[in-house]
């Protein structure tokens, strides 16, 4: 597990941006798994930069995202997949049907739950996986509670969660949907690498007990830490209540240097 902590949330997406572009680079036919939310705009806004000006290839890349909430309409302006058709897909050259998104508004939930699980494996698994972190310590809608193996299902939110993002619903929480389909922890677990990404204070408080804490299904993202590769991408407030800091401080300042593995 590797903690690298950067000066301004500008600068943790760059560095998570090259993350992506160099796998891209390495392996233009990638599998991506995408992370909503506030977090990775930096990120993907990085990546379209990177694409416009240097070229930036994702002609073959096949991308998955985490979650959707139940009930949205793919042209919901709250829905995950406006979300990532703004900030991302329409700005990139990645063909439509590379593209996987939850299906908000199926009528069988189960039968297309199977099918998302079945389609990662189709297309070889995820190479690198993006990840938030909810103020609840949730991965994807993975709440406090989500079986460490669970896998692509429907989930209840938490009422934090539907009170922390009420501020992309007019503040309206009524109007927060209280159900999402989500990937699960164990479908996570599976991706070849993991990153991260959390920036502010109102995070300082999960990211500590993701990274430090045991590892416990009431913090779901405490399941990293059973990941052979997974790295953090923080800013200094997001940061700012683990207690080893200063030793990942030292290795992060030791990494030029430190023998390649
Ligand atoms: P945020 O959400 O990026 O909007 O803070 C993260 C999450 O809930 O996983």
């Amino acid at each position: 597990m590797e903690v690298l902590i950067f000066p301004s949330y500008d600068e943790m997406s760059k560095a998570a941006a090259r993350v992506v572009a160099d796998l891209i680079n390495a392996k233009p036919n990638a599998v991506l798994g995408l992370a909503t939310g506030s977090t990775p705009i930096g990120l993907y806004r990085e990546l379209v930069r990177m694409h416009k000006e240097e070229g930036l290839d994702f002609s073959q890349v096949v991308t998955f995202n985490l979650d959707e909430y139940v009930g949205l309409p793919k042209d919901h302006p709250q829905s995950y997949h406006y979300f990532m058709h703004e900030h991302l897909f329409k700005h990139i050259n990645i063909p439509p049907q590379n593209i996987h998104i939850p299906a908000g508004t199926t009528s069988n939930y189960a039968a297309f739950c199977r099918w998302y699980e079945e389609r990662i494996k189709q297309c070889g698994g995820i190479d690198l996986q993006i990840l938030g972190i909810g103020a609840d310590g949730h991965i994807a809608f993975n709440e406090p509670g989500s079986s460490l193996g669970s896998r692509t299902r429907i989930k209840t939110l938490a009422r934090q969660t539907i009170e922390d993002n009420a501020r992309f619903f007019g503040g309206r929480v009524e109007d927060v949907p209280i159900y999402a389909i989500t990937m699960g922890v164990g479908t996570i677990l599976e991706a070849r690498k993991i990153i991260l990404l959390a920036n502010g204070r109102n995070k300082a408080k999960a990211v500590a007990a993701a990274i430090e804490g045991p590892v416990t299904s009431m913090i779901t993202a405490s399941a990293l830490q059973l990941h052979p590769d997974v790295t953090f991408f923080l800013d200094e407030e997001a940061a700012s209540e683990l207690k080893m800091i200063d030793y990942f401080r030292w290795v992060q300042s030791n990494k030029p240097k430190a023998p390649k593995t």
